[in-house]
């Protein structure tokens, strides 16, 4: 009984210190799905403008050289892990719905970390790891809520997602926690209804806990394939962007567009309720823009090489930026190298919370973000592909890929945007200013934001006759630092940084562990589950039915016990009976 009295003690005591101690931001994270590099005018082009990010950014510190794989499910598996996706088996291709696999249950994270520490964890928008069983889904998995969709994408009206290349009947893909969510006619736009989720959220919320909140957005990914609608957007809005010729572009422009506005009105929330001040955003893209291919969206990376699903930098170095008034040196453009695994210590750095796990390949770059100290980071991997079959990796500036897929988007094939729009830096500059975000956020100057833009504008030499785009295969050295475009291949000129990235790009390779991947299940149906997608296979022994497994085998050891104590008072009855 003592016991007991002094454990509540201390657990009552540890509760008071960690509520007294200041040091727990609201972590909101806004993803963009397939988001270009040159999609954003904060890099240097008014074609498709997105003043609500751009007044974010030059407010914080624009992330120049932020790095994640070209393909959503490892990304996603990397920024939810803070471990390099080859180390999960998350490294090969995405998680079609009809493929029972996800994300590693062994692995720790990153809502489960702040739930722990006494966050509210709310996912609104996109998941991708998983679900052919419960236990693989957000929910179950540190989230406090969840309110989107389990697949790859869904389409931006109707929520669904059909696969064209399969029998499948088409399944509706929107739930609000573990619960199909079927939402009335007329449906809004998927955007704007995640958005609406946001904002709603944040007004709600009660803030005695610390908000973590990942707003992954279905925009501007392709909403369905050929013969549906790929690319949809409220008509009035693809209006606005008549000046662009390409329809697919121009529609594209609107979905951003829309997504900008959503993003001023989260900001609005977070002013409204008054906790900007203790509140960290950051705004990223999962990997870089498919201009062409499937699912491509007209999207520009434009003037990096390559598009998503590459290893070239058009396909791993992303639109990024982050906003606080913790941010000690803000309105600066960082170029130090950041990778997505690094997400989880910034943040659980930012809160105070241990991460002392050594496998995590996570190096945190807060006092970089805030203070503006050298980042500890020197490498990136940006993915080891053996499905496809390419591989890169890059240490100090020098970057190696070995092999690489399609040579058509290996090459340089984004637009620039300047030959379509002829907007003066006056009128961008008013457009930044007069943003609903900008209302919620210190006032700019005209000079910070000219000189942010220029620091964050990549420009490239444009001599095509040095150009190799001819190899697909084999290995490709750049200097990423003088050249970002990737132009000139140094392979035959740097036999030791060649060696020295072998031997860097081979120790990752004997730590990959196989791949997740399984081969498609036709019992994920939709048509056997009303019309939805659905976790489709056996609950799972270990996890899913914890909570009821776990009630069961109480039952069982307080039965068991008082068995035994039952037979223990018999066996004293008997004894002292016996003596006497
Ligand atoms: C779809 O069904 C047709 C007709 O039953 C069959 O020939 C085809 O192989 C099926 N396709 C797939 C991808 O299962
Ligand atoms: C943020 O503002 C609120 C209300 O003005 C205040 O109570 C709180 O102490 C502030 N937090 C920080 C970290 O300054
Ligand atoms: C490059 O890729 C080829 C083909 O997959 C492979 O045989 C070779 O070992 C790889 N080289 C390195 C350094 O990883």
């Amino acid at each position: 009984m003592k016991n007991l009295k002094s454990f509540i003690n201390t657990f009552i005591l540890i509760n008071v210190i960690s509520r007294n101690v200041y040091a727990k931001p609201n972590i909101v994270i806004i993803m963009a799905d397939d988001l270009g590099f040159n999609d954003v005018s904060f890099h240097g082009s008014s074609e498709i403008p997105t003043p609500n990010i751009d007044a974010l950014a030059y407010n914080g510190v624009i992330l120049n050289r932020f790095y994640t794989p070209p393909l959503c499910t490892p990304s996603r598996s990397s920024f939810m892990t803070g471990k390099y996706p080859s180390k999960i088996g998350m490294h090969e291709f995405v998680i079609p719905s009809d493929e029972p696999w996800g994300l590693p249950l062994e692995e720790k994270i990153m809502p489960e970390y702040f739930k722990e520490a006494g966050y509210k964890t709310a996912l609104i928008g996109k998941w991708h790891l998983g679900f052919y069983k419960k236990a693989y889904t957000p929910t179950m998995r540190g989230f406090d809520s969840f309110f989107g969709y389990l697949g790859p994408y869904i389409g931006y009206y109707d929520y669904t997602l059909k696969m064209h290349d399969r029998n499948y009947s088409r399944g509706y893909d929107m739930r609000r926690n573990l619960k199909v969510n079927h939402i009335k006619q007329p449906k809004r736009y998927a955007t704007d209804l995640f958005t609406d989720e946001a904002v709603n959220l944040i007004s709600k919320h009660d803030t005695k806990d610390p908000l973590f909140l990942v707003l992954s957005h279905l925009a501007p990914h392709a909403g369905n394939e050929f013969p549906d609608n790929p690319l949809e957007a409220p008509v009035e809005e693809i209006k606005k962007f008549d000046y662009i010729k390409d329809p697919k572009r121009r529609t594209l422009a609107a979905m951003i567009s829309v997504m900008d506005q959503g993003i001023g009105r989260v900001v609005t929330a977070l002013n409204d309720k008054g906790i900007m001040n203790e509140t960290i955003i950051l705004f990223y893209s999962d990997n870089g823009g498919p201009t062409e291919g499937q699912h491509s969206t007209a999207a520009s990376n434009h003037p990096l090489r390559g598009q998503k699903g590459t290893a070239y930098e058009g396909g791993c170095r992303v639109v990024a930026c982050i906003y606080s008034p913790l941010i000690k040196r803000p309105q600066r453009v960082s170029n130090d190298f950041m990778y997505v695994t690094d997400l989880l210590k910034l943040f659980t750095t930012a809160a105070s919370i241990e991460t002392d796990d050594e496998s995590l390949d996570s190096v945190n770059q807060w006092e970089t973000i805030s203070e503006g100290l050298k980042s500890p980071r020197q490498e990136i991997l940006y993915n080891i592909e053996n499905a496809v079959g390419y591989s890169a990796i890059m240490y100090d500036g020098w970057k190696l890929i070995n092999g690489s897929e399609n040579m058509n988007t290996n090459t340089w094939i984004g637009v620039s945007g300047f030959e379509n729009v002829n907007v003066s830096f006056r009128s961008y500059i008013k457009k930044v200013f007069e943003s609903e975000a900008a209302k919620s956020l210190p006032k700019l100057s005209a000079v910070t934001i000219k000189e942010m833009r220029a620091a964050a504008t990549v420009t490239c030499e444009n001599s095509e006759h040095s150009r190799d785009v001819k190899s697909t295969t084999g290995l490709k050295l750049f200097e990423i630092i003088n050249d970002p475009c990737e132009q000139h291949d140094l392979v035959n000129a740097y036999d030791e940084k060649v060696s020295f990235l072998v031997a860097l790009l081979e120790n990752h390779i004997q730590n990959v562990v196989p791949s997740k991947r399984k081969l498609m299940d036709p019992n994920c149906d939709p048509a056997h589950f009303n019309y939805t997608w659905t976790w489709w296979q056996e609950v799972d022994e270990s996890t899913s039915n914890h909570s009821y497994k776990d009630t069961l085998i109480s039952i069982a050891i307080a039965i068991s016990a008082l068995f035994v104590i039952f037979l223990l008072i018999q066996g004293t009855r008997t004894k002292k009976a016996f003596q006497k």
